[in-house]
């Protein structure tokens, strides 16, 4: 099989998508899985800036460090660079198969699909809420990356 390569996609890539590309790198890294992995947004409103401060204090309270990651918008090739795409919420989900060139091998999918219990739910989206969704999101996003390295390891 080729080397899996896993994009987390969310509406601005500065807050949830981030965070579960943050997340699944720390798990493949304790389960020495080798594994590309990428984060995109659908919207191109923060092109090039770093994660939201909050996101990366969540991520830094767990002991990973975000602040060189740089917000992209997704695009046609990701279709063929990555075996996995994830969605974050429903909505992105439905940009995603809209903008997905015909014919692409890529699997796309619901993040939390992955989830057992969490299934067809979406990742709360803490841009407007309080700090404390920040912790929630985590949360959300390191049982995806368990989930995820306990299925590529199989
Ligand atoms: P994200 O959160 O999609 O998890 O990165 C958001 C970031 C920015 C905005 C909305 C959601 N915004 O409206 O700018």
């Amino acid at each position: 099989m080729s080397r899996p390569a896993i994009l987390f996609v969310c509406l601005g890539n500065i807050c949830r998508s981030p965070l579960a590309e943050a997340a699944l790198r720390a798990e493949a890294e304790r389960a020495g899985l080798d594994i590309e992995i990428d984060s995109a947004g659908t919207a191109d409103w923060h092109i090039g800036k770093p994660p939201d401060a909050r996101a990366q204090a969540v991520a830094s309270s767990h002991g990973v460090d975000i602040a060189d990651l740089r917000a992209r918008q997704v695009c046609a090739e990701d279709f063929a660079r990555f075996t996995h795409i994830y969605a974050l919420d429903h909505k992105v989900l439905a940009s995603l198969r809209t903008i997905a060139p015909s014919g692409t091998r890529a699997k796309i999918g619901l993040l939390l699909d992955c989830v057992p219990g969490c299934e067809g739910e979406p990742v709360p989206d803490p841009y407007y809420g309080e700090d404390e969704i920040f912790e929630v999101t985590w949360a959300y996003v390191s049982a995806a990356a368990r989930e995820l390295v306990t299925r590529l390891s199989a």
